[in-house]
């Protein structure tokens, strides 16, 4: 295994060496890799899963751009799918952060965790491009959540301004809405990652849920619902009867996971290199904030792209 192993890391400073690089957000670079911009240590993370993971048909994975709600589906699909496991007033979420319930599959390293002794059906999160993903995968389900990109961009540069490495010049936000405009930027372009998971849901719709945050704003129960029904575990009408869907909807509220004591200190680890400060996970958790920070321009800019790419996709009416 390690022979098989040390080939893959020599493919991976190949890859370095040749790839097109762009600039980065967290680190000084971005390197192309079959069309989404990944930095070093995800595109490291992409090939060990391509080499090491073992997709089961019954797993289910949360895929996201980064900021479209990855924090909140977590706690939602995790506080859904184990609702008979944990009691509304002593919750496992009450003590743990939401990003502890499923792991992201960049967060891999060497040798892999044992995957194996999950329950079924797993759960696993990614933010890696549908078509970056192994064919192993075709036949797992997945629950796309996507996002206003304007305000998308403004909790990244947010987030990533945290984690930018300190031997860099910070980033303006003008430097990042550039950046993001072109297409650069972690896991992007964007509107291709959305797209990626678009049309694979177009080519099977029973395999890809796709929400969006804006409609987990505005309905919350619709959608627990359906990512109930999605999961294999429907609500019943007991459960209805007993308000569980507003139960799992008050849990992983904005309001009331970002005032856990569990998230306001310490941080989340990702492998063996990323850390995250847990608070940085709940910021605003609102629709609109683009509006503070873009101008007129700015907007259009983006609507104006927006528009192209997603022209004759089905994605905008
Ligand atoms: P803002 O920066 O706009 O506030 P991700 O989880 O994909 O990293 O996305 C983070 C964004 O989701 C942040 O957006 C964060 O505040 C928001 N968020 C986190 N938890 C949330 C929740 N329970 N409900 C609504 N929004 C949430």
């Amino acid at each position: 295994d390690d022979v098989e192993y040390n080939k893959m890391c020599d493919k991976h400073k190949h890859l370095l060496e040749t790839l097109p690089k762009g600039g980065g957000w967290m680190e000084q670079h971005l390197y192309n890799y079959n069309g989404f911009w990944l930095n070093e240590m995800f595109l490291k993370a992409n090939l060990l899963v391509h080499t090491y993971f073992k997709s089961e048909p019954t797993d289910i994975v949360l895929a996201s751009f980064m900021k479209s709600g990855t924090t909140w589906l977590k706690a939602l699909m995790f506080s859904t799918l184990n609702r008979d496991r944990y009691s509304f007033s002593n919750h496992y979420l009450h003590n743990n952060s939401p990003q502890s319930t499923i792991p992201f599959l960049e967060a891999v390293s060497y040798p892999m965790t044992d995957f194996t002794t999950f329950s079924t059906p797993r759960l696993f999160a990614t933010h890696f491009a549908r078509t970056l993903l192994p064919a192993c995968m075709t036949s797992c389900k997945f629950v796309y959540v996507c996002r206003d990109p304007k305000d998308v961009l403004v909790s990244k540069w947010h987030f990533i301004s945290k984690l930018r490495s300190k031997d860099l010049p910070p980033l303006s936000f003008d430097e990042a809405f550039e950046l993001f405009c072109l297409g650069v930027s972690e896991f992007g372009p964007f509107w291709e990652h959305v797209l990626s998971y678009w049309r694979a849901s177009l080519e099977s719709p029973d395999k890809i849920l796709f929400l969006r945050y804006e409609e987990l704003k505005k309905q919350p129960e619709v959608v627990v619902r359906k990512l109930a029904d999605f999961m294999g575990k429907p609500i019943t009408m007991e459960e209805e009867k007993n308000g569980v869907v507003g139960e799992i909807i008050n849990l992983c509220s904005f309001e009331n996971l970002s005032n856990l004591e569990v998230n306001k200190k310490g941080v989340d680890k990702f492998g063996k290199l990323l850390e995250v400060e847990k608070k940085g996970f709940f910021r605003k958790g609102e629709i609109g904030d683009w509006k503070n920070y873009l101008s007129e321009e700015m907007k259009d800019r983006i609507d104006g792209i927006t528009e192209q790419k997603f022209q004759g996709s089905g994605l905008i009416g």
